[in-house]
């Protein structure tokens, strides 16, 4: 099988992503997602100065398995250049494939200390990161961007030009800006301008529900990748290009055995409880969802999940 593109040195194979996401793309998850055919796997975004305390919490995010390979993505996040350095140096140890920094996350307590977007206001200390960064550790740099702080402060084509310019091997863009949030529609028309602007490998994102969405994002910007957060959540399908309505409630009964087995597996007991935020989001839209919903978060036991889901699906025959 031939890449679709390459990070630097590193071949990607496929066009369709897991988007990071902080709660959601553990790696449990993201092993299910790959399965499916997710291309790259991102962690969900780690704080570099937990990394350099070496919490266990935020080093545990960085746990991955050997399936996640290549392109296996560590994400970082800091307002700090020395911090940042320090912990992709730390990481790197730790054989990730590619190390990305986090310049889009909108959370207040994050971008307005100035790390995630609050990157975005300052171009020229972005470059000062990148350049350090590319020199301090061996593997591809890459960064995930939004369009810009504000309406008003729209620096997606300086921002991409600078992370070019100073060594980043690949740019994922969320087309909205920071003060949008999740709100509005994300700008795939900006996302088609970066791509015009910079050589390296641009990976589209924002608002990609279904598989026809892949395919129109791809043609309106001529992204190279597709990156899809939470339309994957509850449906992993969408990385084999399936429509959810094809989707059988057999279908949805397996995919929840295998990742309730894949978190109990790394979790321990305490992935059932994780898994809750998963369950509710497979059975959207199934026949009896709301019973069904009530059932599977209050759930204790796997045995109790087993009962829940066979009961469901006896009722559907
Ligand atoms: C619950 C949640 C957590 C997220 N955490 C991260 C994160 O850790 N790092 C990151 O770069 N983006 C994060 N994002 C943003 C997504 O990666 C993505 O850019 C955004 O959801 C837009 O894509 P979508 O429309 O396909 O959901 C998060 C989004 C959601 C909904």
């Amino acid at each position: 099988m031939q890449p679709s593109f390459y990070v630097r040195d590193v071949p990607v194979y496929g066009d369709v992503i897991l988007a990071p996401m902080d709660g959601i793309s553990d790696m449990p998850f993201r092993i299910l997602c790959r399965a499916y055919g997710s291309a790259m796997s991102y962690t969900e975004f780690t704080n570099a100065a937990g990394i350099l305390h070496g919490a266990d919490r935020v080093m545990r995010m960085l746990d991955y398995d050997p399936s996640e390979k290549p392109a296996m993505t560590f994400q970082i996040y800091d307002a700090d250049e020395d911090r940042i350095v320090a912990a992709a140096e730390k990481i790197e140890a730790l054989k990730p494939d590619i190390i990305d920094l986090n310049m889009g996350c909108s959370v207040p307590g994050v971008s307005g200390r100035g790390a995630g977007a609050g990157l975005l206001r300052d171009p020229d200390k972005i470059g000062r990161i990148f350049n350090r960064l590319t020199k301090a550790v061996k593997v591809p740099v890459t960064g995930k961007i939004r369009l810009g702080w504000d309406q008003e402060s729209k620096n997606y084509k300086t921002v991409a030009k600078v992370l070019e310019d100073n060594g980043a091997s690949l740019i994922a863009v969320h087309g909205r800006t920071r003060c949008m949030a999740y709100g509005g529609n994300a700008d795939w028309s900006a996302i088609a301008e970066i791509k015009q602007t910079v050589k390296i490998p641009v990976i589209g994102n924002g608002d990609v529900k279904t598989p026809g969405d892949i395919a129109k994002i791809k043609a309106q910007t001529g992204c190279d990748a597709v990156m899809i957060g939470r339309a994957a959540i509850g449906n992993p399908w969408i990385f084999q290009r399936k429509n959810r309505e094809e989707i059988t409630l057999d279908d949805v009964v397996t995919m929840m055995r295998r990742h309730l087995k894949l978190m109990l597996d790394y979790y321990g007991i305490a992935g059932l409880t994780l898994f809750r935020k998963h369950a509710v989001r497979y059975i959207n839209g199934v026949y009896g969802a709301s019973e069904l919903r009530h059932a599977l978060v209050r759930c204790e036991t796997p045995e109790q999940f087993e009962e829940i889901v066979g009961q469901a699906q006896a009722q559907n025959e």
